[in-house]
């Protein structure tokens, strides 16, 4: 079966979307890059990485979130956008994930790289 699509498996890969497309895509509209809140709806996610959970100041998070004690690393923050209301109930982003797993891991590993 793999040597059947072997032909069709560098077309696909090629088109395959960068993290920081996916970003776009997926997250861009409520959360930018920068690290102070801006007028977006979530907070800014810049400087992520080891990043303890609901510290942006001026930014209103959930009770929930401020709970959490969790920790942004990449297994929590796959975990967060796999399902975040399995991950931390009653949470206030309003996000259901499209991606597969395999864009998850390549937008999450992009994001906790940016400064
Ligand atoms: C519909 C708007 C929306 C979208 C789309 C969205 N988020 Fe969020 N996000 C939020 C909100 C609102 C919060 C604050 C949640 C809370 O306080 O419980 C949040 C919180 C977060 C946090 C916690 C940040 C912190 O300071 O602790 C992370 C990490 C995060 N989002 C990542 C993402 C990623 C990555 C994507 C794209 C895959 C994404 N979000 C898509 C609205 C969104």
């Amino acid at each position: 079966m793999l040597i059947a699509t072997g032909l069709t498996i560098p077309a696909v890969q090629s088109e395959a979307l960068s993290g920081a497309q996916l970003y776009d895509i997926a997250c861009e509209a409520c959360h930018s890059l920068k690290s102070a809140p801006g007028h977006r709806v979530g907070p800014p996610l810049g400087n992520l990485l080891d990043r303890k959970a609901a510290t942006i100041e001026g930014y209103r998070y959930s009770e929930a979130l401020r709970a959490s004690e969790w920790t942004w690393t990449l297994p929590t923050l796959l975990a967060w956008l796999s399902d975040p209301d399995t991950a931390i109930p009653n949470n206030a982003m309003n996000y259901v994930n499209a991606l597969t797993a395999e864009e998850s891991q390549r937008l999450a590993e992009w994001l906790l790289q940016q400064p």
